[in-house]
């Protein structure tokens, strides 16, 4: 395929998912507007419709709650056979809950990032002006909110806040639980994917046990805190969280606006990031459990995501390329694996091809990395990731994620985000990066 036509293939992909009001992640398997899924969507159509890429994200922050959360998921009322359903949140017991139905959780924060990218391109001031509010209540709500010990670290309280549902890091705090009883409810996702690319029934009941959970604690930010069977610290949460503060922190200069505010959130997690989560023995980043008060031991592609915040040295940046990333019994492509970057070590017993967050490569991850080998001049290395990148792309098409052994498409099909990503891979300036 030539650049051109794969830019071509992208846009009508993008185009196909709009709605007129949000784009679909992907037209069958998540048909709702997804937080983290919008901010990449609007950088795609950044490139090639300004108008459309503002109007996506206005309609993201049209579901904000009251507090400042910025929910997961934004159902804009439009009927679906996706479960859970907007009902089953009722999020109307919380005082805090918009007048659109939304989930009563949030994801990883993306888009203070995507839209100082927009920004720097194709300055959009009077747009930035409309946002920056809404951008910095959000932010102020995971370092309050979300914060469990002072640390400016935002908790976690669900696998799917980390983006990361089925990822092995979660299994074991999952397989602990012990849920006394979970409601009914007939899952959706296995409907248009196969079971194998799918979590399994143990993690999925969980998954729903704990939206149970927080809809009787009425999502009161301080009783999730207090009562959340899953209490954890996210390194690729918190990396994405401390390099939007700084892209936010960018925004509040362009403004005029203060930034004493922003300034304290960066310091803190600054100090408190590496001493959190870098392992000294292992050369690599841990997330953290906090209701345990330890480390969850698992090696998964998140522990390079602190290099897209700039938050290593240069020996721990070396350590995380040279001992894991470019080792070919954990990431590298080697053997039977041809294609960066597993999201999980192979060398994990839960680590598995097909299935979900288990295994696969998918584009986000690899942007990610790409984004933060740049920012550590390990620009050969991220221009061979980004292409394999687009291979896998102009290969199988735009899935929401590949088997890294033949390259095969997984999970949904004309995947929003991987078009959006194929947009940015193709067509940013000066390169790919964003800094
Ligand atoms: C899903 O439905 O699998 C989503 O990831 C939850 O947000």
């Amino acid at each position: 395929m030539t650049t051109a036509s794969l830019v071509n293939t992208a846009i009508s992909v993008l185009r196909g998912n709009d709605t007129g009001v949000f784009t679909k992640p992907g037209p069958h398997q998540y048909p709702h507007q997804w937080n983290w899924d919008s901010a990449l969507i609007a950088l795609g159509l950044s490139h090639f419709d300004l108008p459309r890429a503002q109007s996506e994200i206005r309609a993201l922050l049209s579901g904000q709650w009251q507090d400042g959360m910025l929910p997961s998921v934004v159902y804009h009322s439009i009927p679906s056979d996706y479960f859970p359903t907007p009902q089953f949140w009722q999020i109307e017991n919380s005082p805090h809950a918009p007048r659109v139905p939304t989930t009563g959780i949030t994801q990883p924060p993306l888009l203070a990032t995507v839209v100082n990218i927009i920004h720097t391109r194709l300055p959009i001031p009077d747009f930035i002006r409309e946002v920056y509010p809404a951008l910095l209540r959000w932010h102020r709500w995971l370092h309050t909110a979300r914060d469990a010990d002072g640390t400016g670290l935002a908790c976690i309280i669900h696998p799917w806040e980390s983006g990361t549902d089925d990822s092995p890091r979660w299994l074991g705090l999952l397989a602990a639980m012990r849920p006394e009883a979970v409601p009914e409810f007939l899952r959706g996702d296995t409907r248009y994917v196969p079971a194998i690319e799918r979590p399994n029934r143990e993690e999925y009941e969980r998954f729903i046990y704990l939206i149970d959970v927080f809809r009787k604690l009425k999502y009161a930010p301080a009783e999730l805190l207090a009562h959340s069977p899953f209490l954890v610290q996210d390194i690729l949460f918190n990396a994405i969280l401390l390099r939007a503060d700084e892209d936010l922190r960018t925004l509040a200069v362009s403004l005029g606006q203060p930034t004493n505010e922003i300034d304290g959130w960066l310091k803190s997690m600054r100090l408190n990031f590496n001493t959190r989560f870098w392992d000294e023995s292992t050369g690599l980043y841990y997330d953290y459990d906090v209701r345990a008060g330890k480390p969850i031991r698992v090696n998964t592609a998140s522990t390079f995501l602190p290099l897209f915040a700039g938050l290593p040295s240069k020996t721990q940046s070396e350590r995380l390329v040279e001992e894991h990333l470019l080792n070919p019994n954990e990431y590298a492509p080697a053997g039977e694996v041809r294609h960066w970057v597993t999201t999980t070590a192979r060398t994990e017993p839960t680590w598995e091809a097909r299935r979900y967050w288990r295994g696969p490569v998918w584009i986000i991850m690899n942007w990610f990395l790409m984004e933060g080998l740049q920012r550590y001049g390990y620009d050969d290395l991220a221009e061979i990731i980004r292409q394999d990148t687009l291979d896998l792309i102009e290969t199988a098409g735009f899935r929401e994620y590949y088997d890294a052994r033949d390259g095969s498409g997984c999970g949904s099909v004309d995947f929003s985000w991987s078009a959006a990503l194929a947009l940015e891979l193709s067509m940013a300036p000066a390169g790919h990066s964003s800094r």
